[in-house]
């Protein structure tokens, strides 16, 4: 159950029979600082305002008829009108051992679920992913794992770059290698290859014309470019796939929808969009005129859609991919993982797309931006000689800086279950340390800090849960099979509890703003709690009573389940022990 919903609809209730009109909502929200109860509900203040009566006045007439019998063992106005609830703690108890057990935990499937279209990770096939690909990639893949949890139809979009002039060369590159070099073979260092393609084109100008004539002959639908395209293209897709897997992200062969899969729809669009009298033709080139997105000066905001020597752009695609998302995919919610310095084509295609009616105005168009991953030195990450750090290298690295770790620390466990734990924990830290950063802004890329023990690290929350893990061994208990009722007593157990419980509205507020670290602060928090109570509050010591063992046992347990559940909505895993 979500408690700030469900408050919410109590309050709510409340209001009304106190003669509040609907549209003056309650305002619910966990309360921030110690003392002000468990939830704070903030609405009397603007009703009273509004209804011209004194706020405090109001929310004493909201509590008294608000039924919370059982639920709250207190219920005080503060301040100007502030409503404070405080939980009976019997009730939390039961509320959290309701969900020991349970695959979902706490959380309620949405009663209003939708069609959400997501695009993510999307590279670009001419060149190997490298680490500008890994945010939109682990991020989408958090919203789409939470999303789908929460019970919305998920359709995955990989809208990789398989289209263009590079091809025309790349291509041409591939079959003058043929005779001596299987595609396999050639194709083994993508990076490596593009720059030999680059290279003969750059120096070759007969291989140049080659290259040029391809692209015509790729897009005419050539079948001879077209087997060597689709050649090149399987190849960088299943280069991509090894990286998917590495990261334990959802994407596969079946979400890949790339560009070239618009291609016919271009011209056709197009000429719809000239029909409306949205493209005109401007010094050649087919263009739209947005006055809505004009700058300070009043310039309108110009969306080219076909070049004046006919070839189509990156906004073209993207509208006709709207078209179809909405069209076919019968999407009522897009969204897009894609780096914020592409805000403005954003902007332009949805505006646009709206525009020209190709999506109503019940769809949501949304693009989710992030910044950058920056080095220790503030710019872009990049490898020591300036070059791009290929995202394959990057998370082998990742795994052998956590052995070496898991070595150092002595552990006892034998070689394959070790490699098996470097494994989870040098990508769990990659993709933690990049996940719990807002997503708007630029981070520092650190491998001390993301392997770190301490703070709020994939290593920390795993090794918290292997805490606990432990703490069921010495005590011989299988935590699946404990019946004991729980029962808070220690102010401790009852924070755990309380944020516990909080599970349910931190996946609600995720999926809303598509914000994974959301959820990753509530885990470090949950962990920070865990701490404090395991400190304060014997479980295993001679003289603990068996109910209170048990009891405790059981929050041992609640945090457990809450930990690896959470962590696999962001795609991390957990081990027994490490
Ligand atoms: N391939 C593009 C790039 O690497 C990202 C595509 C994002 N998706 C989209 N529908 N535009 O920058």
């Amino acid at each position: 159950m979500n408690i700030r919903e469900f408050l919410t609809d109590k309050v709510q209730a409340a209001m009304t029979q106190a003669g509040i009109p609907a549209e003056y909502s309650a305002h619910v929200a966990a309360s921030k600082k110690a003392g002000f109860g468990d939830y704070q509900a903030n609405g009397a203040m603007a009703a009273a305002k509004a209804m011209k009566t004194n706020p405090r006045e109001l929310a004493a007439k909201i509590v008294e008829h608000l039924d919370l019998e059982g639920i709250a063992e207190q219920v005080e106005i503060a301040g100007p009108g502030f409503i404070n609830i405080h939980l009976n703690e019997p009730w939390l108890a039961g509320e959290l051992q309701q969900c020991l057990g349970e695959s979902a935990l706490s959380v309620d499937k949405t009663t209003a679920p939708q069609t959400v279209v997501v695009d993510y990770s999307s590279p670009n096939l001419a060149k190997e992913m490298h680490v500008g690909h890994l945010r939109s990639t682990i991020i989408g893949d958090a919203i789409v794992k939470a999303l789908e949890f929460v019970g919305h139809t998920v359709v995955r979009q990989n809208h990789v770059g398989d289209w263009g002039t590079q091809f025309g060369m790349l291509v041409a590159e591939l079959e003058s290698q043929a005779e001596t070099t299987e595609a396999g073979i050639a194709l083994k260092d993508l990076e490596a290859f593009y720059q030999r393609a680059k290279k003969h084109f750059d120096e070759d100008p007969e291989f140049a014309t080659t290259a040029r004539e391809y692209v015509v002959r790729l897009q005419s639908g050539d079948t001879k470019v077209l087997a060597l395209w689709q050649q090149f293209r399987e190849i960088s897709l299943s280069h991509g796939e090894e990286i998917y897997n590495l990261l334990n992200v959802s994407l596969t062969r079946a979400n890949v929808m790339g560009e070239s899969a618009y291609n016919e729809d271009l011209p056709v669009l197009v000429a719809e969009l000239e029909q409306q009298g949205l493209a005109v033709v401007d010094q050649g080139a087919k263009v739209v005129f947005l006055p809505e997105l004009a700058d300070k000066a009043g310039n309108p905001s110009v969306v080219i859609v076909q070049k004046q020597d006919g070839g189509y752009l990156y906004a073209t695609t993207d509208l006709a991919c709207i078209r179809y998302r909405v069209g076919k995919l019968k999407g009522d919610r897009l969204m897009y993982f894609i780096d914020q310095r592409q805000g403005l084509h954003m902007q332009q295609v949805f505006a646009l797309a709206r525009k020209a009616g190709f999506v109503g105005p019940e769809v949501s168009l949304e693009h989710h931006g992030f910044g950058t991953m920056n080095g220790e030195d503030g710019t872009p990450f990049k490898t020591r000689d300036g070059g791009t750090v290929k995202l394959a290298q990057l998370l082998v690295e990742a795994v052998d800086r956590a052995r070496a770790l898991i070595d150092s620390k002595g552990s006892d466990l034998p070689d394959s279950e070790k490699a098996e734990v470097a494994r989870k924990v040098g990508i769990g830290a990659v993709k933690y340390a990049d996940l719990s950063k807002t997503r708007t802004t630029d981070y520092i890329f650190s491998w001390e800090k993301m392997l770190s023990f301490e703070g709020n690290t994939a290593p920390y929350l795993q090794y918290a849960y292997t805490r606990i893990q432990s703490i069921f061994r010495n005590a011989n208990v299988d935590p699946a099979s404990l019946d004991a009722t729980l029962v808070i007593t220690e102010p401790q157990e009852r924070q755990l509890a309380m944020k516990l419980l909080q599970f349910p509205e931190t996946i609600e507020l995720m999926v809303k703003e598509a914000f994974p670290h959301v959820l990753c602060s509530y885990l470090f928090e949950l962990a920070s709690l865990y701490m404090s109570f395991y400190e304060s509050c014997p479980i295993l010591k001679d003289g603990v009573k068996e109910t209170t063992r048990d009891s405790r046992l059981q929050l041992c347990r609640a945090v457990a389940e809450h930990m690896q559940l959470g962590l696999s909505l962001l795609g991390i895993e957990v081990m027994d022990r490490m």
